[in-house]
């Protein structure tokens, strides 16, 4: 496996969109390859979550972990998932602010409205039909990974910019530790 490059905000593969992947390329060696790069990539920098298209690769998908993360100490564990083709639909009025951060605009947080509950379609690394409810920050990656698929990131989301601060400042001034 292979640490790929990460694409940073202002690489036009960011905004380009991706398209979704049929069962054939599912199936295919290459797309393993891929989703196992990937795994290896957030893994490295510590990311919660990627996007194929972080990595200059325009199918539709991504990869989210969270556990023992020196990036977000203080959340909540989710397994490796691996979602193709994923949908989303809020399952809450509610949306709650938290910080967020992004590897492709790295050392920066920023607070960010996201749904508090999702139910979440998708197909698995095998191609199995995944269909299951996520709530908290579980729910806010996959709406942030969902985001990259469609060519956003969180930025464009944000309600307040005055929020936007550098690592540093947040682990000093905001950081719950
Ligand atoms: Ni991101």
């Amino acid at each position: 496996m292979s640490i790929l490059k990460v694409a940073r905000l202002g690489h036009p593969v960011l905004r380009a969109g991706t398209r979704p992947l049929s069962p054939e390329e599912i199936a295919a060696p290459d797309l393993q390859r891929l989703i196992g790069d990937m795994i290896e990539t957030m893994r490295e920098y510590n990311g919660v979550g990627l996007a194929a298209v972080q990595v200059h690769d325009a199918r539709r998908i991504a990869v989210l972990e969270v556990a023992d993360n020196p990036r977000y100490p203080e959340k909540q564990a989710v397994p490796l998932s691996i979602l193709i083709n994923p949908k989303i639909e809020p399952l809450s009025e509610e949306q709650e602010e938290d910080w967020e951060g992004c590897l492709s605009v790295p050392d920066m947080r920023g607070l960010v409205p996201r749904y508090a509950k999702i139910g979440v379609q998708a197909l698995s690394h095998k191609g199995e039909k995944l269909e299951f409810v996520a709530e908290g920050f579980h729910a806010r990656v996959i709406q942030h990974e969902l985001d990259h698929l469609n060519g956003k990131v969180y930025l464009d989301r944000m309600t307040d910019l005055s929020t936007l601060t550098h690592l540093q400042e947040y682990l000093r001034f905001w950081s719950e530790k």
